[in-house]
């Protein structure tokens, strides 16, 4: 049997770039281990014509953020007949908009923090800021604020009362046209990683960070946080929380792999905050992490991704 040919799409010009050449970068080199004959594409404007010249038996697409993990490329994929790897189009779309994403959650019973959310129109001809006191008063403080298409916490701040609202806001305005306001949890954060074509749940990883949240920095920085896998947390909880996380996956449905981020308080209550469709794959990132201590691996983790990409096409 001949070798298939795979593109690794990377890098594309989201805020998460850097993030996305290392993920790329480590999936090419596990594809070549694997067997695979590689070409690795840093998406921009030559993209069709290198897919159509290269007519790959398949796309893995390592790209986060806007224009790889938000349907855009997956589209173009569908449109060129090439399978790809991850989720299609309408959930690449959906869990990309986190707005979008919670009230989902809101209408299938998945546990999520309270919100509000504001596109900049309501902000700049309808006098939405005149309901933040309200809003203070209904989500209590600290309120994290976020872009709503965003990821790796780029643009999320943490209001501690309604003075530090506005400047808040505007940051995360500064990012997207739609920001979210949501509840603070306070609590331990979990990351629930799904792989499979009968999607199964990989073991849990907590994140310590040692800043305030899990930022940009913690997230990409060698000993700035500290990561448990297995997470250490009651049996029933974890088993919880993975069931949570595929209907998740399935409610929203997502395809190949993907990652479910968790709160859970100081009671063990679970507060679903997002699913990332293209999970990180780098040295520090959380789903490589959980396949290790899956016995897995990262070329494991690659190879199954591919190969349900691979099946359904
Ligand atoms: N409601 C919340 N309560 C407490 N911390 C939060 C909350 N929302 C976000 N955070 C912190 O911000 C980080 C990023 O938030 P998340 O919604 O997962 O967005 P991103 O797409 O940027 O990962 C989380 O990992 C957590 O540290
Ligand atoms: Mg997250």
């Amino acid at each position: 049997m001949s070798k298939k040919n795979i593109a690794v799409l990377k890098g594309g010009r989201s805020l998460e770039r850097s993030v996305s050449l290392k993920s790329g970068g480590r999936v090419e080199k596990a594809l070549r281990e694997l067997g695979y004959r590689v070409e690795a594409i840093d998406v921009d404007a030559r993209l069709v014509r290198r897919l159509k010249e290269l007519k790959p038996d398949a796309a893995f697409i390592a790209m986060h953020g806007s224009g790889g993990e938000d349907g855009t490329v997956q589209e173009l994929l569908d449109i060129l007949g090439i399978p790809y790897t991850g989720s299609d189009v309408l959930p690449s779309v959906r869990c990309m908009d986190k707005v979008l994403t919670k009230h989902i959650f809101v209408a299938d019973g998945i546990p999520t923090p309270p919100f509000y959310a504001f596109n900049r129109d309501a902000f700049q001809q309808l006098g939405a800021a005149d309901t933040l006191p309200y809003i203070g008063e209904e989500l209590g403080f600290p309120i994290v604020v976020k872009p709503s298409s965003q990821g790796s916490a780029l643009g999320i701040r943490f209001a501690h009362n309604v003075d530090e609202l506005p400047a808040a806001l505007i940051s995360a305005f500064s990012f997207d046209d739609k920001v979210l306001l949501e509840k603070y949890v306070k609590g331990r954060e979990l990351a629930v990683s799904i792989i499979g074509k009968e999607p199964r749940t990989l073991p849990i990883v907590e994140a310590i960070p040692k800043s305030e949240f899990f930022d940009f920095e913690s997230r990409y920085t060698m000993g700035k946080a500290d990561y448990v896998v297995p997470a250490e947390i009651p049996g029933e909880v974890a088993a919880t929380a993975a069931e949570i996380s595929l209907k998740v996956f399935s409610v929203l449905q997502c395809s190949g792999f993907g990652r479910v981020d968790i709160i859970m308080d100081e009671d063990n209550g679970l507060h679903v905050l997002e699913i990332n469709t293209i999970p990180g794959l780098t040295e520090t990132s959380l789903m490589p992490m959980a396949a290790e201590a899956d016995g897995i691996g990262f070329n494991g983790l690659v190879e199954e991704v591919l190969a349900a990409a691979l099946e359904s096409a």
